[in-house]
């Protein structure tokens, strides 16, 4: 349920802390990648070998680690995650996060953190009730936190009331239902072009490309899983797409990605072009295998393809977002502009073969996205389901 889903957990010093260590547990279970971070006072209350146990992750507790000096950043922390849940978050810690306060890196994180951040709250049924929190935990309703409700009953000061903070079963059905309801391409029907093209020089031979259509895959999956209704036109390649929200046109030629692209585009909100289309084909097809004819050279003569992204670019209507890639050698950010103009895109994904690990056959990317304005960012390497991600979140910013 959880599966893939990064979790960020935040610990605050409440005597619930020993509820979180179960809460991890379940996490775990239900497939996340779950992170820690705690702040000075919760190690008094479980203690962080539990938790990194529990997790199978290290925690972090300090901005340094005192030992050698290693820095953690709160900014990476708050980009990896997905959710971040803190449980229990204390009285003292709302208050903070409604106020901006950031000096521990739990709070800091809040700051930094691109995703939804869940507050579990904690406390004494008096320090609950009390006016200043209630108007803190408003506060943070109002800017978009998602809550786990405290819940009424028996409290660790021997008071019965509400203020204990939520089972670690209550939580994960929030977290579930969370993940299940981040439907932002929703009603969305979105075409992606995926893979290399294969050029039939006779029935056994073709001419290609070392594209594995991993990003478009990728790229199809992040997609669907938020809800789009994805048509993934692939050349032929070794994945199969998961995510039943996929339809799969498969093809080989490109002219046959050309004709099925056409198809389907018109009824698209938005198109991605990741295919790595050949750019010629042979002229002929030679219905017979071609024989050694015991000359010293062969020629093949190639005609050009259509260029399926440049055809797109023309009927693509006001109301449609449209990118592409561009795998460049040299002149990179020239050769994208350039590229972005003759084929109509609103943005392009730049790789460049010079960076290690971008590029083909990787399962890492590294990619510059260049806009219609100029405008450019510059993201760093990371696993292309990442770079999925932040496609993704260019993409949705475009179609709003
Ligand atoms: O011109 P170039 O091939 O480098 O442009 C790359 C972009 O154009 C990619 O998005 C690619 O998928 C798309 N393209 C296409 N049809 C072609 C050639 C490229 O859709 N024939």
């Amino acid at each position: 349920m959880l599966n893939g889903k990064k979790i960020l957990v935040g610990i605050t010093g409440g005597i619930s802390a020993y509820k979180t260590a179960s809460l991890i547990r379940l996490l775990v279970k239900a497939g996340a990648e779950v992170k820690a971070v705690m702040s000075g006072a919760a190690k008094e209350f479980v203690s962080p070998l539990t938790i990194a146990t529990l997790s199978k992750n290290p925690v972090y507790t300090d901005f340094f680690n005192p030992e050698n000096g290693e820095w953690h950043s709160h900014v990476k922390l708050g980009i990896w995650a997905d959710l971040y849940i803190i449980a229990p978050a204390t009285a003292n810690t709302i208050a903070k996060i409604a106020h901006g306060i950031a000096d521990n890196l739990l709070l800091t994180t809040v700051l930094s953190a691109r995703c939804k951040v869940m507050v579990a709250p904690a406390m004494d049924l008096d320090m609950y009730q009390n006016a200043v929190t209630q108007q803190n935990i408003a506060t943070l309703r109002n800017r978009g936190f998602l809550f786990s409700e405290a819940q009424e009953g028996e409290l660790a000061s021997g008071l019965s009331g509400k203020g204990r903070m939520a089972e670690p079963e209550d939580i994960l059905q929030n977290v579930e239902q969370y993940f299940a309801q981040n439907q932002d391409f929703k009603g969305r029907k979105i075409l992606i072009t995926a893979g290399p093209t294969r050029e039939k020089i006779d029935p056994v031979r073709f001419v290609s490309n070392y594209s594995t259509g991993k990003m478009g895959y990728a790229i199809a999956e992040c997609l669907a899983e938020r809800g789009a209704e994805v048509i993934l036109v692939s050349g032929p390649v070794d994945l199969k797409p998961r995510h039943s929200n996929i339809n799969l046109v498969s093809v080989e030629s490109a002219k046959e990605m050309y004709q099925a692209c056409v198809e389907h585009f018109p009824k698209c909100h938005a198109a991605i072009m990741s295919a790595a289309v050949a750019d010629y084909a042979p002229k002929i097809i030679a219905p017979k295998k071609i024989k050694k004819n015991g000359e010293s050279e062969m020629t093949l003569t190639l005609v050009p393809n259509p260029d399926i992204a440049a055809a797109l670019g023309k009927i693509k209507t006001e109301n449609q977002v449209f990118a592409g890639f561009a795998l460049e050698t040299e002149n990179e950010f020239a050769n994208a502009q350039k590229k972005l103009e003759s084929k109509n895109f609103d943005f392009i994904v730049l790789n460049s073969l010079k960076d290690r690990g971008a590029g083909f056959g990787y399962d890492t990317n590294k990619i510059s996205i260049v806009f219609r304005n100029g405008n450019t960012e510059n993201f760093d390497l990371k696993p292309k389901t990442e770079v999925a991600k932040d496609i993704a979140q260019c993409l949705l910013q475009l179609l709003k």
